[in-house]
């Protein structure tokens, strides 16, 4: 057994002596009553919310995963009805958490923050809810949004489910095309946006992004009727040296089309009754990656969403009233949504929303801010992590973090050397780690460690939470039972699983469910080992993890053949260390192409044009040809080889040419 197996770290004893799960027996009693009674384990949860129309426990939870038997599908609490913003912010105002701070910003620039507590997030949301009412938004219409970290971007969403419109965030790091492929995706009438945002000493135009998505939507017959515009600029510090006129540079609006914010929200009144939605009625859908590269619109429903981010974030984070919680997440992404808005909000709890990043002004933002909030829970990235064991430990040791309980990582494996730093550097030795594995067709945590109830083995995501039947198979689909490896499977629905791609379940059906009937298929691989631990080993598909951001080799290859230049790319994975994976393309010219550096900053410039930044290749390397099979397919098993300069790649008697390999690892690539 390698040593890393058997590396233990028992939570320390002030984490577990106030634990909501303080034990590993506490812990598997109410895993063993999820799981045998799912009605009751989640019945009690639910009544902590309120329902129009109460549950009916005799139909409380069905599901089929099984494409012999039928359609799939999975519902939860079917017939009662609710509506989250009426959970997330009257019900905890009745409660008495009016004046509780519910977010405390803080902006890029040190000089700014600001606060706002549940009452008046509640009258903010109400008020937004009723201009999108005005604008003609109506139950089940979709709401595009394309925000920063402000707290307008958490208003916008609840105001979206305080009238039952369906949200769809767009992470602000989306460029213009692949924006608007998700405007017209959804068909959504509304997009919601800022004039900009400084991130560090960069400024990001987002509305300029939003007007040329909405040109290019325009081109398709789609046109977008409503863009309401923060005005965020003009109300924050810019960075030194940048002047004033730079910052406020005019945004264009569009007559008719486009609204700011400022002009519309303060006069709109503060309450706005709440849309009785059903259970199963959507909540909001979210893009991720496809393997086949066309983004898929995620899901979510109501009930099941709510009932499962309140639970795991509960637990997970071992969240208290007097807590104060950060996750460093956008809410672009599904930690966003379930870990900075829903989950927190659901428990009444004072998070800190931060717009800006962990190296401005220097490189000890984030534990600045840990020490200003008196931050308890922190949950961020490995590559974040990565990224700031860089530097000297001064900047980590000179602040106060004894305030923090549990540390939270998220959206990739986590390697032994950063959990040990983040532990032993940030935590101090005295907080629990908690390596939260999910994805966002989970909607969230489902495989992790409690923070009071079991020792941390570092790399190591720990055990399915409570509901979560976790199974691992091998290629044939035999369960493998006790230490093993082979792909990472559910047998049963949780609450909080998706439950269709938005207008194409036939594509949910054969993405999560064909290859191995009856279970829902994560695309990860995972080990489990002597102890019971789930080790995830990573994408078993052909995704790429960069920083956290799940993208396709094929959406990237598809975007290099654009180039004239390019005749045919195969895109790899290669370990970076500090983004985890980085992207290692392999092109082959056509005729008229010349692999220079006029090509190559061309291809560098044209990936992040239609992508996005964070989807830059790293490593360009110019392949005469691809090894490929008799049948045609990229064998990219070799291509990771060559790109790691490891000549151990196994059996090539399936190429049609095996030369090329040898060709391959001849030439050069090309860091750009
Ligand atoms: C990866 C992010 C290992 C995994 C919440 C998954 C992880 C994909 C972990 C989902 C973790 C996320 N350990 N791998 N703790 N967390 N992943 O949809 O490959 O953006 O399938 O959701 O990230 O990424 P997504």
């Amino acid at each position: 057994m390698p040593s890393e197996e058997s590396h233990i770290f028992h939570p320390h004893q002030a984490v577990v002596k106030q634990a909501y799960v303080s034990s590993l027996s506490q812990y598997q009693e109410m895993y063993k009553k999820s799981l045998e009674n799912p009605e009751e384990f989640w019945g009690e949860i639910a009544k902590q919310f309120y329902w129009e129309t109460p549950i009916d426990y005799k139909n409380f939870f069905r599901f089929n995963f099984d494409l012999s038997k039928g359609p799939i599908f999975n519902k939860w609490l079917d017939g009662a009805t609710t509506n989250i913003s009426y959970n997330l912010l009257d019900r905890n105002v009745r409660n008495g958490y009016g004046d509780k701070v519910a977010y405390y910003w803080e902006g890029n620039h040190p000089d700014d923050y600001s606060r706002l507590t549940y009452k008046k997030l509640l009258e903010e949301v109400c008020r937004f809810a009723n201009v999108l009412k005005s604008r003609g938004v109506q139950k089940g219409d979709r709401v595009a949004i394309y925000m920063p970290m402000i707290l307008e971007g958490v208003i916008t969403l609840l105001a979206c489910t305080r009238i039952g419109a369906i949200h769809s965030l767009i992470f602000a790091g989306f460029s213009s095309d692949s924006f608007a492929e998700r405007i017209l995706d959804c068909e959504a009438r509304v997009i919601v946006t800022a004039d900009g945002v400084w991130r560090g000493e960069k400024l990001l135009q987002l509305k300029t992004i939003c007007d040329q998505a909405m040109a290019k939507c325009a081109k398709e017959g789609h046109n977008v009727e409503t863009c309401v515009v923060v005005s965020h600029l003009e109300r924050v510090t810019s960075p030194k040296g940048v002047s004033q006129q730079r910052q406020t540079n005019r945004t264009p609006m569009t007559e008719d089309r486009d609204i700011w914010w400022q002009d519309v929200v303060p006069q709109a009144s503060t309450s706005c009754y709440p849309e009785w939605m059903q259970a199963e009625d959507p909540l909001f859908m979210l893009y991720t990656s496809g393997s086949t590269g066309k983004p898929k619109g995620v899901l979510h429903t109501t009930a099941g969403y709510l009932l499962y981010a309140a639970t795991t974030f509960k637990y997970v984070f071992d969240y208290k009233p007097n807590d104060v919680y950060w996750c460093t997440a956008d809410i672009g992404w599904i930690t966003g949504h379930s870990y900075v808005v829903y989950g927190p909000l659901a428990n009444a709890a004072t998070s800190v929303l931060f717009e800006g990043t962990p190296f401005y002004p220097d490189n000890d933002r984030f534990w600045t801010v840990v020490d200003k909030y008196k931050v308890t829970q922190f949950y961020t990235a490995p590559t974040a992590i990565r990224a700031l064991m860089k530097f000297d430990d001064h900047l980590v040791v000179r602040h106060d973090l004894s305030t923090l309980r549990v540390l939270g990582s998220v959206g990739e494996p986590i390697n032994p050397e950063a959990w040990l730093w983040y532990y032993k550097l940030v935590g101090r030795e005295k907080c629990s780690i908690v390596d939260t594995f999910w994805q966002t067709e989970t909607g969230g945590h489902v495989l992790t460690t409690l923070p009071g109830a079991q020792p941390m083995k570092p790399g190591s995501a720990g055990f399915p939470f409570f509901g979560v039947q976790p199974v691992i198979l091998d290629e044939n689909g035999k369960e493998i039972k006790g230490e093993g490896e082979g792909y990472l499977v559910f047998s049963r629905p949780w609450p909080g699983l998706m439950r269709t791609l938005y207008g194409n379940h036939d594509r949910y059906e054969l993405t999560y469910f064909s290859k191995f009937p009856g279970y829902y298929c994560t695309g990860d691989g995972a080990k489990r080992d002597a102890d019971g631990y789930l080790w995830v080993t990573g994408r078993v598909d052909d995704m790429l993890n960069v920083s956290g951001h799940l993208m396709s080799t094929a959406e990237v290859e598809s975007v290099l053949t654009e180039h004239p230049g390019v005749a045919e790319a195969a895109v790899v994975a290669k370990p970076h260390p500090v983004k985890g994976e980085c992207l290692y393309c392999f092109i082959t010219l056509t005729e008229a192409g010349k692999f220079d550096d006029k090509l190559l900053k061309e291809l560098k410039t044209h990936v992040r044009e239609r992508i996005g930044p964070f989807a830059q290749p790293d490593v360009i390397q110019n392949a005469p040809a691809l090894p490929k099979t008799r049948s045609g397919k990229i064998m990219r098993r070799i291509l990771r080889k060559i790109a790691v300069n490891d000549r151990n790649v196994g059996d090539v008697s399936t190429l049609a040419d095996s030369s090329v390999v040898e060709q391959l690892f001849a030439s050069r690539p090309v860091n750009i």
